[in-house]
């Protein structure tokens, strides 16, 4: 999985809203530390003057001059604004060594049995009935990567549902980060994915020769109607449908994210199908992919087969999105100047576009560094016998930023370690075909955990909680208060433990949820997908 969040952030509209803020309190701050500078620089140089006028005791009129003036300089960044946490690594190392772990996390097993237990039963739930007669065609483009096509995919099922609608299987748009050329039959299985939903939404692998004809055999002739983020189905069957009447077919593009999270309750149901029955990887992913889980749950012995997934977004792209800094040097700030022209040209040079690295960093919104989520974990407890399954693209300098984490956790397996470069052939270059690897290997892990919020944790903790009576067992880290902890050079090891063990637990109570209306069906599938069974 190379690359950010193809997610909301990265559109810039969801981070917008506190960046800005976190701007203009800058700008306040630096304003009026400016004008405190001056007033003490203006008190301090009355002092002297008095000192001097009355012949006072020159030490103290210097002190009071020189203390004035130290503001001139930049004053010190508040805690957590600046990358020092390989400097807590090596202090903490010792005692984290000497301490005795307690039993590990992943056998003291957390699932948990609250009161009844949820179980899928989307198909008991869903009418079958006669299809309607089709309107017309739906068209659509899925964008961005393997997850966020996921959405398209599903959302599209949906709308095809509210409009009576034939779906064309939807085509992928080439994105510039992901840069995956596969199409839809090359990721997920496409035969399975039409009779799966064959008795409630009718699925074509392409527009009809007579159909196509009228539009000169070209898809990008068909109108495209531009649709809003999150239109309500009223939008589709009042714009879309009469035009998808007159003219046989309409394309929607881009599509993703352009359904609202509210919607009549069989429609919902029909997403839920979608997602996660009709959805599957197409073969040649799901057999490798397979083979991996088991080589993993081989390799976790010690742990009685069970091993900890960590989606760690640390690739050279996620960091130059980021706009954080780690090292500060020459070389990273070319690197990141680079990979942004490279993948976002322009974007970050746009007038009014203030990058400031420590902020981001106070506000938790920098990558954690593979001996971040190392440190992180052994404080959580999971010692030096867990298997640890790394999914992520190219880690941005792997050989100096990995090793901190291999030394906390000998057993950690990558797709490179579990599986041949001959096996791998077939994936190589295919970011969408990487990811689908490391998404199922993350699926049947024990405990996943997140790192950055996108698409790819959005769905897999929804497909987990799926999988596992409702409960996601994720591990969502804090990252405001990891940075203040990271920043702290007088910080013990037991001090950190405990707010690392309080981290988990908190994550742990989030790990169950029902979905609120305004709230994604995808990472929260209780009700709608699941149902309360009897105690047993
Ligand atoms: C779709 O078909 C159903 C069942 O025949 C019908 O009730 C509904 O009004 C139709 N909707 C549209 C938009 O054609
Ligand atoms: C398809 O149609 C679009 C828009 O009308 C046009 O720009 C493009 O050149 C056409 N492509 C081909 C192969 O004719
Ligand atoms: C884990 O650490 C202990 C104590 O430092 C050491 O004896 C043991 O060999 C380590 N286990 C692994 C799998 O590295």
């Amino acid at each position: 999985m190379p690359v950010p969040a193809a997610a909301a952030s990265m559109r810039g509209t969801e981070a917008a809203g506190p960046r800005h803020a976190a701007r203009r309190l800058g700008r306040v701050l630096d304003g009026r530390r400016r004008r405190a500078a001056l007033l003490l620089l203006a008190l301090a140089y009355a002092a002297a003057m008095l000192m001097l006028a009355t012949g006072g005791g020159e030490g103290l009129g210097a002190g009071v001059v020189v203390e004035a003036a130290r503001p001139r300089r930049a004053p010190p960044a508040p805690p957590g604004s600046v990358y020092r946490s390989h400097l807590v690594f090596e202090r903490v190392l010792p005692e984290m060594r000497a301490f005795a772990s307690r039993p590990n996390p992943l056998m003291t097993s957390h699932h948990k049995k609250i009161g009844k237990q949820w179980k899928p039963c989307i198909r008991k739930r869903l009418t079958e009935s006669e299809l309607p007669s089709s309107n017309g065609f739906l068209v659509v483009e899925a964008n961005g990567g393997l997850n966020q096509q996921r959405i398209s995919i599903c959302d599209a099922i949906a709308v095809a549902r509210i409009l009576n609608a034939t779906l064309v299987t939807p085509v992928f748009h080439l994105n510039s980060v992901w840069r995956d050329s596969s199409k839809f039959g090359d990721i997920f299985d496409e035969d399975h994915f039409i009779e799966s939903l064959r008795k409630h939404v009718r699925i074509v692998k392409e527009l009809p020769e007579d159909v196509f004809l009228r539009f000169g055999h070209n898809i990008s002739t068909i109108p495209n109607m531009r649709t809003k983020a999150f239109s309500p189905p009223s939008y589709y069957l009042q714009q879309v449908l009469p035009k998808m009447l007159e003219l046989g077919a309409v394309r929607i593009a881009p599509f993703s994210n352009r359904l609202a999270h509210s919607v009549p309750s069989d429609v919902q149901k029909l997403r839920c199908l979608a997602n996660y029955e009709a959805l599957r990887f197409s073969e040649s992913i799901r057999i490798l992919a397979e083979n991996m889980v088991g080589r993993m749950i081989k390799r976790s012995s010690l742990t009685g087969g069970k091993y900890v997934s960590v989606h760690l977004r640390f690739e050279e792209d996620m960091v130059a999105f980021s706009c954080c800094t780690y090292d500060g040097d020459l070389k990273e700030n070319n690197a990141m100047e680079n990979a942004r022209e490279r993948s976002w040209r322009g974007k970050f040079h746009r007038p009014g576009r203030v990058i400031n690295p420590e902020a981001n960093r106070r506000n938790g919104r920098c990558p954690l560094t593979p001996l971040e989520v190392g440190m992180m974990l052994r404080g959580m407890g999971f010692d030096n016998t867990t298997s640890l399954y790394v999914a992520s693209g190219k880690i941005y300098n792997a050989e100096k930023y990995m090793t901190p984490l291999r030394q906390l956790f000998p057993l950690l397996q990558t797709k490179q370690t579990l599986a041949t470069s001959e096996e791998l052939a077939l994936f190589k270059g295919h970011s969408s075909r990487l990811a689908a690897l490391d998404y199922t290997i993350c699926l049947h892990s024990e405990v996943f955990v997140m790192t950055q919020g996108s698409n790819f944790p959005h769905f897999l903790m929804g497909h987990r909680r799926y999988m596992y009576g409702g409960h996601a067992n994720t591990i969502k880290p804090d990252k405001s208060k990891l940075v203040q902890l990271f920043d702290n050079p007088n910080i013990r090891w037991n001090q950190f433990k405990h707010q690392m063990q309080d981290m988990r637990r908190h994550s742990e109570t989030k790990g169950f949820g029902l979905r609120k209306p305004q709230e994604s069906i995808y990472n929260l599938p209780m009700p709608d997908c699941m149902c309360q069974q009897a105690e047993t």
